[in-house]
């Protein structure tokens, strides 16, 4: 597990390769504004090789974040990610190591009939229920969630720092708001559990539309409500607060609206989800920090003026992790090279607040 100590030494180790503010808080502990995601790639062996690469080249290299869920790359992303993790130098503890569960996982390979896959490993073997299950291969109960906890505690083959429910709005496709929300309660309250007995740090919840789309939205999660919810599981499993510590959600240059949209009741009205984010004091990683690899090509140039970098993707990384109350950008790279490129990034100051905001007017 990562631990203050373990992940301050680590930064004592790079920040002099790193610009202000490359390392940031997470609780009493120091995390890269740069993280490693795993999530595109087919699911073969060569893939799994180059991610290897890309991780232990990041762990060397200052970036301490990586990113994972059980059904990226059919289970093949978790397992890579627990084996450069054991076969690195750097010290375990000094890693922040964040999966998800939700999405039903095929396992090493797609199958070639996933309904019938699902049906079987799951539905019939009693570990989803046909109601539970939305879009043929979406589950958030508390049952299942712990089940996938332990199978991803299996494949990393270590414990899990932060682990996400994994974009819980797939629910609201088959279900009204308010069971969506209590289905997250009775599922934190076991994450609660699992935090009070040590197989996770933390937990949060990983969205791709929720929380950054208007409250009218059919896909809208409120912030506020989840942190209440996460309150509400706490008192019910005694854990004396809460372990609810994260938020994960795209943001980059060309999908800003977790920033320019508000639509998260706050002390002083309606504001973005970033900035009720970083009210609340929770984390935030961002998801496709260059928009899954557009932003390598072309930056709209105005913004690109304004942000520091040698290269394209840096100043896009740059943006992303300028924005306020983000605390790491991760961004999905395989092999030596991306990584080298990306993690550099870090060299270069991210845009100060009143910069940022200039963007935007
Ligand atoms: N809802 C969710 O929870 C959710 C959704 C999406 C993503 N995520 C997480 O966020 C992470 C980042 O998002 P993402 O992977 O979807 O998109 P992304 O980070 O915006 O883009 C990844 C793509 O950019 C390419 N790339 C990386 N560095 C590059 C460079 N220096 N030059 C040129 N191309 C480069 C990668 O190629 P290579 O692979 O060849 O390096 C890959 O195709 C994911 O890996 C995952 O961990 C979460």
């Amino acid at each position: 597990m990562a631990t203050g100590p373990a992940t301050w030494d680590y930064r004592d180790a790079h920040h002099e390769e790193f610009g202000n503010t490359y390392f940031r808080r997470y609780g009493d502990g120091l995390v890269s504004s740069i993280g490693l995601g795993t999530y595109l790639g087919e699911p073969t062996d060569a893939v799994d090789e180059e991610y290897e690469e890309a991780i232990l080249t990041a762990l060397e290299s200052g970036c301490n974040v990586l990113d994972t869920a059980i059904n990226y790359r059919c289970q093949r992303s978790e397992r890579v990610v627990g084996r450069a993790l054991e076969e690195s130098d750097v010290d375990r503890d000094a890693v922040l190591v964040a999966t998800k569960g939700g999405f039903v996982p095929f396992d090493g390979e797609r199958p070639d009939n996933p309904g019938e896959f699902v049906k079987e490993e799951y539905v019939d073997a009693g570990l989803v229920s046909r109601e539970d299950l939305v879009a043929g291969s979406h589950c958030i109960a508390p049952d299942y969630v712990e089940d996938q906890l332990d199978r991803s505690l299996e494949n990393l083959g270590t414990e899990i720092d932060l682990y996400y429910v994994h974009n819980p709005e797939t629910q609201l496709r088959e279900y009204p708001h308010e069971r969506v929300y209590d289905q997250l309660e009775a599922t934190f309250t076991r994450l609660e559990e699992r935090a009070a007995a040590g197989d996770i740090g933390h937990y949060g919840v990983a969205t791709w539309e929720a929380f950054r789309v208007p409250a009218d939205h059919p896909s809208y999660l409120s912030l506020p409500e989840v942190v209440e919810r996460a309150r509400a599981a706490s008192r019910e499993a005694g854990t004396g607060g809460t372990h609810f510590r994260a938020i994960q959600l795209p943001f980059n240059v060309v999908m800003a609206d977790a920033f320019t949209v508000a639509a998260h009741e706050g002390a002083d009205g309606a504001t973005s989800a970033l900035w009720f984010a970083a009210d609340a004091g929770l984390n935030v990683f961002t998801s496709a920090s260059i928009a899954q690899g557009d932003l390598a090509e072309e930056l709209p140039e105005a913004v690109a003026a304004r942000l520091e970098g040698d290269s394209t993707v840096q100043r896009a990384l740059n943006f992303a992790r300028s924005a306020p109350g983000v605390t790491s950008s991760l961004v999905g790279m395989r092999g030596r090279a991306h990584v080298e490129e990306n993690v550099a990034a870090g060299r270069f100051d991210p845009l100060g607040a009143q910069a940022f905001d200039a963007v935007f007017e």
